[in-house]
């Protein structure tokens, strides 16, 4: 029998790597599913609702990773809970690869295969086990409807008999995953919406969630897409011309959200201080690159700062502000990986260390890191 471990997560973090539903379906698989008491409160998926899917409640967290196959967290496990592990047991979360290098090593030795959920390959395969996406995704909604809530005026238009309110205006800046969604809720809300990336296939996609795409469309522009779908970094006489681009688009515009990222790279700057200076008074930016450095020249990560009448918040880790979908999603795509792990007839786990996903996300084994980039020195 597989045994999988779910612990709670630190105070900052409300989310959890298991919800009723994955219990299920885990245990389907033919695993016994661990988890610590009060792991999902924050979810609110009450220890109550998990033992009813069939999980077992255990006291602590190292009751729950005793002897256990599989330990499954949203962020970063300690050293301590991989060590209660079976030997060679396997840990998943989302690991942050590129952060605290002496503790990722030091969760190396413990000889526990550690898989980072960021690494996941963009492949059709592996969309359903994507969990920056499943994140972004919620991250770009929660940023509109908490510029809504700042804003002091209302979003859509309305004809009443006092008068005329006017619909809002939003301007979204990098349409990923979280900007696409960012575009429809701003859409459902009522505003009049304008977007811009550097990459040509959003300019489609921006239409056809009724929005007006406005970028500098000239042949880099053209280029500005990797293989793997992301953005490349532009150079300084793109990035003049867009900035020129942005600083007469952005003065006219009540609410804007960024969401512009490079991967590996810090976030590109597209919002100077100027720019805001020039911004309306009431105006109100939501920076979603905070945590990387920020869009915005301005922005202070997990703060809101007012800057002449302008607020610009910068929000870190907005998806755990809705924690039970943010939870939902991710236990799914957690149990979309696994059940990639089990050999359904045995009912135990078969690895395929060859296979794309697996060599993907696989950042260390047996004692060492082998993920390519954690590996390999950059030239
Ligand atoms: P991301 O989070 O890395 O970046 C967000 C957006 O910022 C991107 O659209 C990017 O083009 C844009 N950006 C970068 N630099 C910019 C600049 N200087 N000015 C304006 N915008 C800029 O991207 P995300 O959301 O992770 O998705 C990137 C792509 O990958 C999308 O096309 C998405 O559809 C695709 N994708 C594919 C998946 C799969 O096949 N499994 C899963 C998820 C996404």
């Amino acid at each position: 029998m597989v045994t999988i471990a779910v612990t709670a997560e630190a105070a900052d973090e409300p989310r959890v790597a298991v919800s009723p539903e994955t219990v299920k379906k885990l245990a389907a698989l033919g695993a016994t599913v661990r988890v610590q008491t009060g792991a999902g409160l924050r979810s609110r998926y009450s220890d109550e609702a998990l033992k009813a899917a069939g999980a077992e409640i255990v006291a602590s967290a190292s009751d729950a990773v005793a002897g256990a196959d599989i330990l499954l967290k949203v962020r970063r496990p300690s050293a301590d809970e991989i060590k209660g592990l079976k030997p060679g047991g396997m840990a998943i979360a989302m690991i942050d690869p590129y952060g605290d290098r002496a503790g990722l090593e030091q969760l190396a030795q413990s000889k526990a295969s550690i898989f980072s959920m960021e690494f996941m390959p963009r492949i059709t395969r592996a969309q359903s086990m994507d969990v920056l996406s499943s994140q972004a995704n919620l991250a770009g909604y929660k940023a509109v409807v908490d510029a809504a809530s700042m804003f002091d005026q209302a979003m859509p238009m309305m004809m009443t008999a006092a008068g005329t309110v006017p619909a809002a205006k939003v301007f979204i800046m990098g349409v990923g995953v979280a900007g696409l969604q960012a575009i429809a809720t701003a859409r459902r809300m009522g505003a009049i919406v304008t977007a811009t990336d550097v990459r040509p296939a959003t300019k489609e996609q921006v239409a056809s969630l009724g929005a007006k795409f406005i970028a500098v469309e000239d042949d880099e522009f053209k280029q500005a897409q990797t293989a793997a779908g992301y953005a490349k970094p532009m150079s300084p006489e793109y990035q003049k011309k867009q900035a020129e681009l942005v600083a007469s688009h952005i003065k006219t515009q009540d609410i804007v959200i960024t969401t512009a990222l490079i991967p590996g790279r810090p976030a590109p700057r597209l919002i100077t201080a100027a720019m805001v200076d020039a911004m309306k008074p009431g105006a109100v930016i939501v920076d979603l690159a905070a945590e990387r450095g920020g869009n915005c020249e301005l922005t202070q990560p997990g703060k809101v700062v007012d800057v002449k009448g302008v607020r610009i918040s910068g929000p870190i880790n907005l998806a755990g502000t809705v924690p039970v979908n943010a939870s939902g999603l991710y236990a799914k795509n957690l149990l979309t990986f696994l059940d990639t792990m089990f050999d359904k007839k045995e009912k135990v786990l078969k690895i395929n260390w060859d296979d794309e996903i697996i060599k993907g996300t696989l950042v260390a084994k047996d004692g060492a890191l082998v993920h390519p980039s954690l590996v390999e020195k950059p030239a």
